[in-house]
This record gives C-alpha cells, structure tokens and sequence, in this order.
C-alpha cells in the first residue's frame, strides 16, 4: 500500500513539476539514447545546447552511422569522454545495418551494443518502450537511499547492488520510463546532496533519512 502511494505521488510531482526538456518531447529511442549518453557525464543545463547540436547534424540513427567520426566528434567537443561519442557512433552503425531508423524495442539487442550498459539500457527501454527496466544514476541513488534510510555506499559493492535492487523493486507496471524520470527528476530538484527541500517533497513522510533526520549522513559524501 505504501509503495503504490509513494508511486502515485512521484509519477503525480513529476507532472507537475517536469522541466521541458528537448529529448521529453516525444519517445523517439534515437534521442532518448544520445540524450542519456549526454546525461551520464554531464548536468542536464550542460547537456541541452550539444543534444540540440547534435540532434540538428545528425537527426535519424541512420544519419549518425554515415556521419564521418571526425564530425561526430566535433560534436562532442567539451562534453569530455571522447570514448562514449565513439561507442555511440559504432552502436549507431551495428543498429543502421540491422534495423535501418526503425530502433528495436529488445533489450537484448542493446544490451549486444557498444557503450550501453544497465544505466543506458534502462534508460531506453523504459523511456522509449516503457519495459520494466531500473535506472541508478547519480540523484536517483540519493532519493533511493534516503527514502529507504539505507547505510552503506549506494556507489560500490555491497551498496550498489542494493540500489539496483530496489530501484528494480519500487517500479509501477505502467509508466516506467515517467518513473525513473520522476525519481532523477526529484533528486534534481527537490532531494539535493546538501540542502534536500523536505518540506516540498511530495514524499517526504514515506522517508527513513528525512524521519531520522540523516539527510545529510545518507547517502556517505562521495571519496575524493
Ligand atoms: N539524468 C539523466 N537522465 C535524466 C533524465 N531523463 N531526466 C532527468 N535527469 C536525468
């Protein structure tokens, strides 16, 4: 009862609060995908002028995988790991030759590709196709280990199998992908690392570390 009352509350803050951003627009998978290998390196007020870019040069899968590397890393340039635009281009030509634009909705078909991982193979298939996939990244392992007042290291070990574990757990059987989102979003917004705004959390009394009062212990400050 509790979780389906804390999902309903996310997935209704989210609708409320959502910033607009370029790759919310619709589910193409294409610009989900290049969006997410943006977002796992860089804020999202970073991100938005290079996806708007690089939407504009290269607007299909099909277009990415003729692009010359050269130009595709132009497009990168100051985004910093060089490497990700380069598996991104690749994964680019392994889908074109197989698919053409038409992006498949088979998680074992990205999780086959260069550069996609649990985060970005969650990322797409619960965005674009709504598949029952989690996401951890840096502010849904905040709102996670606050809500559940979890202890240990969310980032390593022990810990991060725990926050895959119950990011897996809390997901609604509809509107997965609008569920991840809402609980980045929220770390985003609302459950910063230092200054977390309980008092607007639209979850804030389901919350172990906010009836703690751990906030600031939980999740531990990362290591230098
Ligand atoms: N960070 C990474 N992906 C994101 C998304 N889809 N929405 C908000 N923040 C994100």
């Amino acid at each position: 009862r509790t979780l389906a009352a804390v999902r309903r509350k996310l997935l209704a803050w989210f609708d409320a609060h959502r910033r607009d951003l370029p790759w919310r627009a619709d589910r193409d998978p294409y610009r989900i995908w290049v969006s997410e290998v943006m977002l796992q390196q860089t804020t999202v007020a970073a991100v938005v002028p290079y996806f708007e870019r690089f939407l504009a040069s290269f607007p299909t899968v099909a277009a990415l995988a003729a692009a010359d590397e050269q130009a595709v890393l132009r497009h990168w340039e100051g985004l910093g790991y060089y490497r990700r635009a380069r598996h991104l281009h690749r994964a680019a030509k392994d889908l074109a030759a197989a698919h053409g634009d038409a992006l498949p909705d088979d998680p074992a078909v990205w999780a086959e590709l260069p550069g996609v991982g649990p985060y970005i193979l969650g990322a797409v298939m619960s965005q674009a196709f709504d598949r029952k996939l989690p996401i951890v990244e840096a502010n849904s392992l905040r709102v996670l280990s606050r809500w559940f007042g979890y202890r240990g290291d969310p980032r390593e070990g022990a810990g991060k199998k725990w926050v895959w574990k119950a990011a897996a757990a809390v997901l609604p059987t509809a509107r997965v992908g609008d569920f991840n989102q809402a609980l980045m979003e929220l770390g985003a917004l609302v459950c910063s690392p230092t200054a977390p705004a309980c008092g607007t959390c639209p979850v804030a009394k389901w919350c172990e570390a906010n009836r703690l009062g751990l906030q600031a212990q939980i999740p531990p400050a990362t290591k230098a």
